[in-house]
């Protein structure tokens, strides 16, 4: 996927972050930092793609972690600081961390707490990373491209959106508003930089199978039987399939590509 240098990966201990991460650097990515609240759960993604990742020249991918909530500004800065100082730069992001919440009896109940924690994480998060990481793309040299030797970017910002962000669905008041939120934010922020060299676009997977749909087998069920007449494609997606839209984003075949919403969801939201 042209993707030589150095990425960032946000909710990377779970689901389609810690895919994003293996796919990084799987594709040759020279480092991988890893950011997640559950620090024991980096620990095992940092041992496995040591073990198994190394970079075209032979050398295993250098992968950090760091215990990040992604909703607090100072963590947030410190802990991509940190990250410049031990790469140098910085040049994908991934900003997969979030959180779903429903609300019993629909937008009319949602209490006032719920909505403000899945805003935090999921929109004003999402601010957060882009914030801290834009601020150093910009002012770092372009990348080249590790195909073809064309100067791709400064740098290149993907965030988490959602077939939420773009369709209804029952009691998911704070969630779809947040994702909706992301899409306003990627659009918005893509344009200041553009000219800049800095590509910021967003991925918006459907139904996919994680722990975030999979740790309520009831919900879990619900969703199996939803994708059957919903999804044109009939089934829910792996979490690899969303990395692969993931990194096309961050990598230099996108090199065109800014200030979209990538759908990846097995036709749902054509329908
Ligand atoms: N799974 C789906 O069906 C689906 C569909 C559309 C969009 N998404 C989005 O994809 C992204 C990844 O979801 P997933 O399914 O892999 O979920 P997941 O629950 O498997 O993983 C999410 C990760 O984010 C981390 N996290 C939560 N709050 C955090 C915070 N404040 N700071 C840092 N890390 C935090 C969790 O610890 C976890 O490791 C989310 O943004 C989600 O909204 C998922």
């Amino acid at each position: 996927m042209d993707v030589p240098g150095y990425a960032l990966v946000t909710g990377a201990a779970s689901g389609i972050g810690r895919a994003c991460a293996n796919t990084f650097a799987r594709d040759g990515a020279a480092g991988v930092a890893l950011f997640d609240v559950c620090l024991e759960a980096l620990h095992m993604d940092k041992t496995e793609i040591e073990q198994k990742q190394y970079t075209p020249q032979g050398k295993p991918c250098r992968v950090v972690i760091h215990q990040v909530d992604v909703s607090k500004e100072e963590q947030v800065t410190q802990a991509v600081k940190a990250v410049v100082e031990e790469y140098g730069r910085l040049d994908y992001v991934a900003n997969a961390a979030g959180i779903a919440m429903k609300h019993a009896g629909g937008a009319a109940f949602a209490a006032l707490n719920d909505w403000q924690r899945v805003l935090d994480v999921n929109l004003t998060g999402s601010l957060l990373v882009l914030k801290a990481a834009a601020q150093v793309m910009l002012k770092q040299e372009p990348i080249h491209s590790s195909i073809d030797g064309r100067p791709l970017q400064r740098g290149t910002i993907v965030l988490f959106g959602s077939i939420q962000s773009v369709a209804g669905i029952p009691l998911s008041t704070a969630y779809a508003a947040s994702k909706a939120g992301v899409l306003g934010l990627t659009r918005s922020a893509s344009e200041d930089y553009a000219k800049d060299g800095l590509r910021i676009n967003a991925i918006c997977p459907g139904y996919t199978e994680t722990p975030l749909t999979t740790m309520n087998p009831g919900v879990f069920k619900a969703m199996e039987e939803r994708v059957l007449v919903a999804v044109p494609m009939m089934r829910v997606g792996k979490p690899q399939e969303i990395a692969d839209g993931v990194v096309y984003l961050a990598g230099g075949r996108s090199s065109f590509v800014t200030g979209t919403a990538l759908m990846v969801d097995g036709g749902y939201t054509e329908r």
